[in-house]
């Protein structure tokens, strides 16, 4: 077993939980040599001779043999994982924005320099999902993968059904608790489960797809009479992110949409900053993994597990990969509700057929199919006004 000296990037709530953590597991034979923080001035818990500012304490010190990074800017940590590998060294990374911007590269570095990327805290805090795509689903045709991966929104969603929270106190417990991203506006616009969505795809059916151009909408815009819409109907809202092959056209969908789930299916229980992925396989029908996707410790979780992987020299393969990317989010109709304070008329030609449609004082809601073309217009899928949440 190889001995882990450890240079640790971020001492915010993810990389205070792993230090912790490492101290109490001496048996790992993996110790934190050194911390590179931002700011020298906050008091920390931990010895201050630990601390550094300068990056290259960590990345040019031969005795470290693994960057742990956990840091929010993201190309920073670009920066530095690339300057680790290069200096030989492995890196364990929760950073879900770098990874889908860089994954290829970056698995593809890891290649050259002979070390081990691992990541599985970036997706789904200490839910297994990486790794159970990379060693257990390897050799399955994969249909779907499709859940909840983000805490801070299933939170927020949760509080605000069940407690009648107003989104912002809900918001603010989700900071305080430390699930929500330093600007949790990656977390309520959907642009954290859309990084983590296109980490998946690339496990689950190696293909590469761009998070900016999954079809997104996240939570901001819900209102309240949306909520009572979905108890009265049996349904909860939850922010779901959905990576699907088209059997027919071997083409992929991919999307991070509110969606009206079933009260009655297993997602809809998936509760607080629990996420939930159900992954879909030709030979082993539908499995569902579970857990704490966001907080100190179920992080640490992750993070420790990849350490300890480290050990025995554990690489993701991505055996699945694709000489050519599959062709996504070209095709396709959803089923869609549009709930708004203001008069729907003006979007009415966009629904290629109308179900159901309500005018009330206040409060109006129109129920359609909407093909992909549509729903991807930004003057429609962003428009403050428009609650826009998909059936399942
Ligand atoms: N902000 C993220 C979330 C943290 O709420 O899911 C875990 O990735």
């Amino acid at each position: 077993m190889q001995k882990l000296n450890i240079g640790l990037f971020g001492f915010g709530i993810v990389g205070e939980g792993i230090y912790k953590v490492l101290e109490e597991k001496p048996q790992l034979n993996a110790n934190i040599k050194k911390i590179v923080i931002k700011d020298a001035q906050k008091k920390r818990n931990a010895p201050s001779e630990l601390f550094f500012t300068d990056p290259n304490s960590i990345l040019e010190d031969p005795e470290i043999n693994v960057v742990v990074e956990l840091i929010s800017d993201a190309d920073v940590a670009y920066h530095i994982i690339k300057k680790a590998f290069q200096n030989g060294k492995h890196v364990v990374s929760a950073n879900k924005k770098v990874i889908a911007e860089h994954h290829v590269e970056l698995l593809e570095l890891q290649e050259k320099n002979k070390v081990s990327f691992l990541y599985e805290a970036s997706v789904c805090g200490s839910v297994p999902i990486i790794r159970n795509l990379e060693e257990y689903f390897d050799n399955d045709l994969l249909n779907y993968v499709s859940g909840i991966v983000n805490g801070t929104t299933n939170y927020i969603l949760t509080k605000m059904a069940q407690e009648n929270s107003s989104y912002q106190e809900a918001l603010k417990s989700a900071q305080v608790n430390g699930f929500a991203e330093a600007d949790p506006t990656a977390d309520v616009e959907g642009f954290d489960a859309a990084h983590k969505l296109s980490i998946v795809t690339l496990h689950a059916f190696g293909t590469t797809i761009d998070s900016l151009q999954v079809i997104r909408k996240g939570i901001t815009a819900l209102q309240e009479k949306d909520f009572v819409y979905a108890k009265e109907k049996g349904f909860a809202i939850k922010l779901i992110a959905n990576t699907k092959i088209i059997k027919e056209t071997n083409e992929l969908q991919a999307t991070v949409l509110p969606t009206f789930v079933r009260l009655d299916q297993t997602i809809a229980l998936v509760n607080n900053e629990y996420n939930g992925v159900l992954i879909g396989s030709s030979l082993s029908d539908e499995q569902f993994l579970y857990g704490k996707g966001a907080g100190r410790y179920p992080t640490s979780s992750a993070l420790l597990s990849d350490i300890s992987a480290l050990q025995y020299d554990y690489k993701y393969e991505v055996r699945k990969k694709l000489d050519q990317p599959l062709i996504y989010n070209q095709n396709g109709y959803r089923k869609i509700y549009i709930g708004s304070k203001f008069s729907l008329e003006f979007i009415t030609n966009k629904l290629e057929h109308i179900e159901e449609r309500f005018d009330g004082a206040g409060y109006h809601y129109i129920i359609g199919k909407i093909s992909f073309d549509e729903l991807k217009k930004e003057d429609f899928i962003h428009h403050p006004q428009l609650s826009i949440i998909v059936f399942e």
